[in-house]
């Protein structure tokens, strides 16, 4: 079974094609270029991106493949959280290609489609915890089946990625800035600067970071010749200790001893080296499919559509883009979750 997934969530146009849960071909189109003078994401530039490169989009990923159209058996496209706008241009897109095709039409919650594209090259199968860490999302979720989610805990405030992108600002670095940030810290002293641990001694699983950002700030606003590789390194430790920790701490709670990470941050090297060494096993995808791409999309429906899955085998083609979407809504009309 071919199945084309989509994802216009925020500033990335990505489609993918997978057949029978192998990805073919994963294309995205980034818009860092449009938004980088903003310093974040201007949703209208994005809605109307999207819109511009999408059908170019498709054609590539067809092309990588080495299929054509009549070959997709299913469209899944992305139904949020997200960018209302940037939503509406792949849902729609998704629903009117399906229609052509007279092929059925799934919508997908986009972090379900990170925990799906978090197993890809692992045997993991549910249960398993996933902690998806992005630019738009920190959340901790327990994998009872596909389907079947519950979310442990979530960020109060910033991402980690926004936290990574602001405090890179604020050392000079271009957005997103992330990956910059990290590879400035490998310079520095992780033990150079002393920040506050958030949230260090809570019982539960949630995350905060906007703190740190702040604490960042006041640094650099009384010391500004601080060394900018100490304070990114510094700053890396305390985001990256948080997650550990937490991590564990859910690990040690519910028993499950298998965890996925997904996100634009599982990227970090830093974040890579210290989860990889604890005492539980811990799945890392491959690269490309970390960040946001469509063909996590298609993952996501491949494993609704398996025989265990607690799912809708399709979405009624006048479903509605969903801006706030608990995945805990997964599969529902999105009624309870106000969209
Ligand atoms: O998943 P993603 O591509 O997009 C969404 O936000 O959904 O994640 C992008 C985020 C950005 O905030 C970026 O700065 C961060 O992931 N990121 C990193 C690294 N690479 C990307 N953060 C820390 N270390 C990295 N190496
Ligand atoms: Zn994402």
């Amino acid at each position: 079974m071919v199945i084309l997934g989509i994802d216009t969530s925020c500033d990335d146009t990505g489609i993918g094609l997978i057949r029978d849960g192998e990805v073919l071909s994963s294309v995205v189109a980034t818009q860092t270029e449009l938004h980088e003078p903003y310093g974040g994401v201007l949703p209208e530039a994005a809605s109307r991106e999207h819109l511009r490169v999408i059908r170019n989009v498709l054609s590539q990923a067809l092309e990588q493949a080495g299929l054509q159209l009549q070959d997709i058996d299913l469209v899944a496209a992305t139904r949020g959280p997200g960018l209302v706008g940037a939503l509406l241009v792949g849902l729609n897109f998704g629903k009117a290609l399906a229609l052509s095709l007279d092929v059925p039409f799934l919508g997908i919650n986009h972090l379900e489609g990170h925990i799906a594209s978090s197993v890809v090259g692992s045997d993991l199968e549910p249960p398993f915890l996933a902690l998806i860490a992005s630019g738009g999302h920190t959340s901790l979720f327990r994998v009872d089946g596909w389907g079947a989610y519950a979310e442990l805990g979530r960020t109060r405030d910033d991402a980690a990625g926004e936290a990574f992108d602001k405090v890179a600002r604020q050392l000079g670095l271009p957005y997103p800035g992330g990956a910059a940030l990290s590879a400035l810290a490998e310079e520095g002293d992780p033990a150079a600067v002393r920040l506050p641990r958030p949230l260090l001694r809570q019982e539960g699983f949630d995350f905060s970071f906007s703190g740190l950002k702040t604490a960042v700030a006041t640094l650099l606003a009384r010391e500004p010749d601080t060394c900018y590789a100490d304070v990114a390194a510094s700053f890396q430790e305390v985001v990256v200790d948080a997650l550990q920790r937490t991590v564990r701490r859910a690990v040690e709670t519910t028993g499950i001893r298998r965890v996925s990470v997904a996100g634009g941050v599982a990227a970090n090297s830093r974040l890579r080296e210290v989860l990889s060494a604890e005492p539980y096993a811990v799945h890392f995808p491959p690269l490309a499919l970390s960040a946001d791409n469509g063909a996590m999309i298609a993952l996501a429906a491949h494993h609704l559509l398996s025989a265990e899955a607690r799912a809708p085998e399709r979405t009624e083609l006048a479903a509605d883009a969903v801006p706030y979407y608990p995945l805990a809504d997964a599969g529902t009309d999105g009624a309870s979750a106000g969209g």
